[in-house]
């Protein structure tokens, strides 16, 4: 269980985040929605401990890992896929790979079953990930995360700016990993029926704030109308 108690996250003197309280069960998927410029991705850049200053507590399976230094909770199992991907353009992709192999707990090398989920990964291993498409390094993004063997998953808007025929499969593959394989997804998303089709539970940001939660049943057209529509 990952559990954020009276989380404050600040940019100099800016109190981006402010008095977030969530709780995520294991094995459970829950959606982070809200416009741009709310602090979705601050908020998962504050769980990885990748922000300059937070107050308030974050607590991962009953260990307070709030003074942790980012490679420490990645040991402790959260792994992060960034908005973006955060590929490395000029390291192939079995370079991008190994670096989540070091991340991993117990390292167990460029495990089968990760290449199993995006084949296309295993022809394209010598090639710099810069020069894989924008759908691709998505998926190197998401297998490089899970050869660091989470058990809680970060994802920032994967399938942002992907061609449609890959979304699907993207999608897809986010969905198993925490029905089939247990992992904790927190996803952030602005595709909704995604969220709807993948999540247990949603959480709605405005401003820094939660304004909204619930069982994803409960995320109705009309919350998704007043806390998302542009
Ligand atoms: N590096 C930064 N320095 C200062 N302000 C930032 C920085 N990154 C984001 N912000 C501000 O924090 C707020 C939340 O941003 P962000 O977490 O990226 O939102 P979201 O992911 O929901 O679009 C925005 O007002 C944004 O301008
Ligand atoms: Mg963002």
């Amino acid at each position: 269980m990952l559990e954020l108690a009276d989380l404050d996250a600040f940019y100099g003197n800016s109190r981006t985040l402010q008095g977030i309280n969530l709780t995520v069960a294991s094995g459970e998927f829950l959606s982070v929605l809200g416009r741009n410029g709310v602090g979705k991705t601050t908020l998962m850049r504050s769980i990885l401990g990748l922000m300059d200053r937070i107050t308030g507590r974050l607590v991962l399976d009953g260990t307070d890992i709030s003074a942790l230094r980012t490679h420490q909770r990645a040991k402790a199992g959260i792994a992060y896929v960034p908005q973006g991907r955060g590929v490395l353009p000029r390291f192939t992709v079995r370079e991008n790979l190994t670096l989540g192999t070091f991340a991993a707990k117990s390292p167990n090398g460029i495990e089968e079953w990760v290449i199993e989920l995006f084949p296309m990964l295993r022809d394209f291993l010598n090639r710099h990930g810069g020069n894989l498409s924008g759908g691709q390094q998505q998926q190197l993004a998401i297998a490089r995360a899970l050869l660091a063997q989470p058990k809680v998953m970060l994802l920032d808007e994967p399938t942002e700016g992907i061609q449609p025929n890959i979304v699907e499969q993207i999608e897809d593959v986010i969905t198993r990993l925490n029905r089939e394989r247990g992992i904790t997804v927190i996803l952030v998303e602005q595709n909704v029926a995604f969220a709807r089709r993948a999540s247990h539970r949603f959480a709605l940001l405005e401003k820094g704030r939660v304004v909204a939660r619930g069982a994803i049943a409960e995320l109705t057209d009309e919350l998704v109308q007043r806390h998302m529509a542009v």
